[in-house]
């Protein structure tokens, strides 16, 4: 007994001395009271960018939010993001990983999870000069435009089916149909799902993996931020496990189908195709290629039907908008054809549409976390080695100090200001800015417009019966990404004539 408190007073002397330490050799930015151990553990809100934004209020743009005993420094205005994505890019450019992501991604081999360092930069050159080139973006075309006409043709009929005349939908499963399939056909090249929506057995297996995966994110692991007392819970490290387990299964027998197809045909665009054509070449370990298929499915669906779904919530919310866009829509295209991608060009007001719901409604509101490498000061404070950075790119996108109105959705904003998005203007920042910056920006871009196009101009968009446009709940989910918390349902009306409403598929590309 007395050994154990003995001990334990030790344990408590030694944090309260390194915490003093780094007082006083660190100047820290200014943030709320931490109490021993959990730090503000207890007091961060589940919507932690909504609560970073309220403290920041009084803390200021740069602020020490302790998880523990481990210090996140969050940035809340554009000044300080570009120190942190610019001056310091390559000093800020680690990743944190918690304990899902570093079983994940087998301790950062992928590229998401990556600690900034040769591998990857190898593997981040390999995706920019393969993978995310705009040959393969125009290449991969059809597989967008198959599945946004698949989308319009399964409304037309659930809208059009007596049994549901004039009431109303939800809106995201037409959404995340189309990015779960654009994913699925992009990396995998399979479309998991006949055309009467059904799912094969693979598909099964896959949804339940990317199911679970979402669970295991929203676990709040025991040992998570607190690591010494990981070893009272070993069934923690088996969840992971097995997860991890079930996952290489399925993703190893895809792989071993393409093998086996590429020897009869040729290479194709795929992203699995891809990278076992360049595998050797780039010296690339198994792990690396299972993570980085993996990586674009986690970074690139869900964040796209978030952004859509937002964006519809605002189109509905504000009828002038939707109006503006739809007159914009049939002036370009008229009502004898669909939309293409190549009418983008001429259809500005559609696109500040899409814009205007990043900057709202950013799907990862504090991008994803980066880690200091070495000692950097950032805005006169000093942000020591292996902090965490995280860029609230949600408050600053609504900074009353660089936005009008910040809180409307006005997209004539960016008829007015041409602001960019893709990390070169530091108030606009949905994809993040620098070396890390998202490489599926554009094939994101591109899918969001499209399905906002054909949303918009196929059909028009009201609250439920009984529901005023001002009540729609715009409040979000927790989570590293932000989906609705009241996912939206609406009433489609077409708007066209009936022949324009069929799926134009595509097969193999
Ligand atoms: C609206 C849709 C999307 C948004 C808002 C988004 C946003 C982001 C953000 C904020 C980051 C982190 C940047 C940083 O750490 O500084 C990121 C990273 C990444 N995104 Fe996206 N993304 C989207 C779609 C996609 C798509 C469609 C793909 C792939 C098909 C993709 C692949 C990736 C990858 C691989 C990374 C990791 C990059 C790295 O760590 O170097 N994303 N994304």
């Amino acid at each position: 007994m007395g050994m154990l408190l003995l001990s334990i007073s030790l344990i408590i002397f030694i944090f309260l001395a390194y915490k003093l330490y780094q007082r006083l050799r660190f100047k820290l930015p200014p943030g709320p009271r931490p109490l021993p151990f959990v730090g503000n553990l207890y007091s961060i809100k589940p919507v932690k960018f909504r609560c970073f934004a309220e403290w920041a209020q009084v803390y200021g743009p740069i602020m020490s939010v302790w998880f523990g005993s481990t210090l996140n420094v969050v940035i809340s205005n554009s000044e300080l993001a570009k120190e942190v994505l610019k001056e310091n890019d390559q000093q800020l450019a680690d990743r944190h990983r918690n304990r899902s992501s570093n079983s994940f991604s087998r301790g950062g081999k992928d590229l998401i999870w990556a600690d900034y360092g040769p591998h990857y930069v190898k593997v981040r050159k390999l995706c920019n000069l393969e993978l995310f080139t705009p040959k393969r973006l125009e290449a991969l075309r059809p597989i967008r435009e198959d599945e946004v006409t698949a989308m319009v043709d399964s409304i037309y009929k659930d809208c059009s089916n007596p049994d549901h005349y004039g009431k109303s939908l939800l809106v995201k499963n037409y959404i995340g149909a189309v990015a779960f399939n654009n994913i699925t056909r992009l990396v995998f090249g399979k479309r998991f799902m006949n055309s009467g929506g059904v799912m094969d057995e693979q598909g099964q297996e896959f949804r339940g993996i990317v199911a679970n995966g979402v669970k295991i994110g929203g676990l709040r692991f025991v040992g998570e931020d607190i690591p010494w007392l990981r070893w009272m819970f070993p069934q923690e490290e088996e969840i992971l496990v097995k997860h991890e387990a079930r996952r290489e299964r399925l993703t190893r027998a895809i792989m071993e189908e393409h093998a086996l197809a590429r020897k009869t045909a040729g290479a194709k665009q795929h992203f699995v195709d891809a990278l076992l054509t360049l595998q050797q070449e780039y010296d690339l370990s198994d792990d690396t290629v299972i993570g980085l298929l993996w990586d674009m499915i986690t970074a690139g669906m869900d964040t796209t039907s978030i952004s859509v779904e937002w964006a519809m919530a605002e189109l509905i919310k504000n009828p002038r908008v939707q109006q503006k866009a739809q007159e914009e829509l049939d002036r370009v295209i008229g009502c004898e054809r669909i939309m293409a991608e190549t009418d983008f060009s001429n259809l500005p007001y559609l696109q500040c549409v899409a814009k205007e719901a990043l900057r709202l409604h950013p799907p990862t509101p504090l991008m994803l976390p980066h880690k200091a490498n070495s000692n950097v000061k950032v805005g006169g404070y000093d942000i020591p080695k292996g902090s965490i950075v995280h860029v609230n790119v949600w408050a600053i996108a609504r900074d009353p100090a660089t936005w009008k109105d910040p809180h409307e959705f006005r997209p004539e904003r960016f008829l007015e200001d041409d602001v960019d998005m893709k990390g070169h203007d530091y108030r606009l920042l949905p994809f993040g800015a620098g070396r890390r910056i998202c490489p599926g920006a554009q094939i994101a871009i591109n899918l969001i417009t499209s399905m906002l196009g054909h949303l918009l101009h196929h059909f028009s968009w009201a609250p439920p019966e009984g529901v005023k446009p001002e009540e729609i709940d715009m409040s979000e989910n927790p989570g590293l990404v932000t989906f609705m918390k009241n996912p939206v349902q609406a009433v489609a009306k077409p708007r066209l004539p009936s022949h324009l409403y069929k799926r134009v598929a595509v097969g193999a590309v």
